[in-house]
């Protein structure tokens, strides 16, 4: 018995979802054999608590379990137990003001053991045992038996919360397995058929000969082909986010924006810190605005065709020290006439000075443009 139940005790910490049911019957086994319990029955409550969600039952014959039909319900003795999580004992179930009677075909029960499945404070489920060998201790439930009981019914408990665990840390797998998948399609598959696109494109200007006409609408359409993947793509990027929960962070509505705003310039988009976390709300908007801003700038005013977009969540303020969140967009156009009236870039100082932030945009000393703007981070709401 000690060895079994050890190999038991072993089994719990290494078992899967698929193991609980296996568990939790070898676990009821041992409890009815350790008593001296003739039948034995473990239910796992469902999620509200009120019903019973699995059960495996120890004891009874294939054809007599069939014949009693379904699983007990929860009702009566097992309600009690259910509102009541105590260890409740019952010399005679037949004469119990609480029992409901059992259904036509269950062979008859007398003696009753039940203890609440307890794990951290929370009950899971219920272990009952009957039917004590009328040769030890006159036929009834002992308080040592209500011990060894407990005992298990703690073993099974466990066993349930690990498998809950599992569950849920594979469910998280899943969808960080989704999220990553997007990344990737967005960060380099998406890029690659837009290069592939362009360097299409740009070949159709290098066709000549008398086919070069008909090469070019050749060309033309595979162009085409291709933007219609990028959509489709996009698409599943789409869905792949709406089943990660559809929350879109910072980093990925930041690289929207500005593959939305450079048009054909080169980009690259770097985060320093958890800005997914760190920045959010009307922070991020901010954020957002000031990296569409400088984009459309660059691009249009300066003509650059290179742009690179750093948001840093663990920059400091200038003023106080505090943490703060850094934007900086650099390009290599032709550099701001910081002269000139100023319209976008007056909203973005406006946005800074609201937040007690600033706003610089200056001349790059190696060539174009570079526009910081930083803000104090939001407090965490409580
Ligand atoms: N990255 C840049 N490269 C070159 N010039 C720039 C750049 N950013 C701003 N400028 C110059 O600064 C001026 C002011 O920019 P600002 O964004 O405030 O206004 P705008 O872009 O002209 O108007 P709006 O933002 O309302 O479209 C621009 O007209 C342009 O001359
Ligand atoms: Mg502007």
């Amino acid at each position: 018995m000690e060895t079994r139940l050890r190999r038991l005790l072993d089994a719990v910490v290494v078992m899967n979802d698929l193991d609980l049911d296996a568990v939790l019957h070898a676990l009821l086994q041992a409890a009815t054999e350790l008593v001296g319990a003739r039948y034995g029955a473990l239910g796992v409550l469902s999620a509200d608590g009120r019903g019973l969600d699995r059960f495996v039952h120890t004891g009874m014959a294939p054809e007599v379990a069939a014949l009693v039909g379904h699983l007990p319900e929860g009702r009566g003795v097992l309600g009690r137990l259910i509102d009541d999580p105590r260890p409740l004992r019952i010399d005679d179930l037949t004469r119990d003001a609480a029992a409901v009677g059992l259904p036509p075909g269950h062979p008859p029960m007398r003696s009753f053991l039940g203890v609440p499945v307890v794990v951290r404070g929370q009950v899971f489920g219920n272990l009952y045992l009957t039917e004590k060998d009328p040769g030890l201790d006159g036929g009834r439930f002992t308080a040592e038996d209500s011990e060894v009981a407990q005992a298990l019914a703690a073993v099974a408990g466990t066993a349930v919360a690990n498998a809950s665990l599992h569950a849920d840390a594979q469910r998280l797998a899943v969808l960080e397995d989704r999220d990553r998948i997007a990344h990737d399609l967005h960060d380099h598959v998406i890029q690659r058929l837009f290069a592939a696109g362009l360097s299409l494109q740009a070949l159709t200007t290098r066709l000549q000969g008398p086919d070069a006409e008909e090469q070019r609408s050749r060309v033309a359409g595979v162009v085409s082909q291709l933007d219609e993947v990028v959509r489709d793509v996009r698409t599943t990027i789409f869905g792949l986010h709406v089943m990660t929960g559809g929350h879109d962070g910072l980093r990925r509505r930041l690289l929207d924006v500005v593959e939305e705003m450079a048009g054909r310039a080169t980009t690259a988009v770097r985060t320093a810190g958890a800005v997914d976390v760190l920045v959010t709300g009307a922070l991020a908007t901010d954020v957002l605005a000031v990296v569409r801003e400088a984009s459309s700038n660059a691009v249009r005013h300066g003509r650059a065709t290179h742009l690179v977009v750093t948001v840093d969540a663990t920059a400091s303020d200038p003023a106080s020290g505090g943490p703060a969140v850094a934007v900086q967009v650099d390009d290599d156009g032709s550099g701001v006439d910081t002269g000139a009236a100023r319209s976008g870039l007056a909203g973005l100082s406006e946005r800074a000075r609201l937040r007690g932030g600033a706003l610089e945009v200056r001349r790059r000393s190696e060539g174009g443009t570079r526009l910081l703007w930083t803000a104090p981070l939001e407090e965490p709401s409580p």
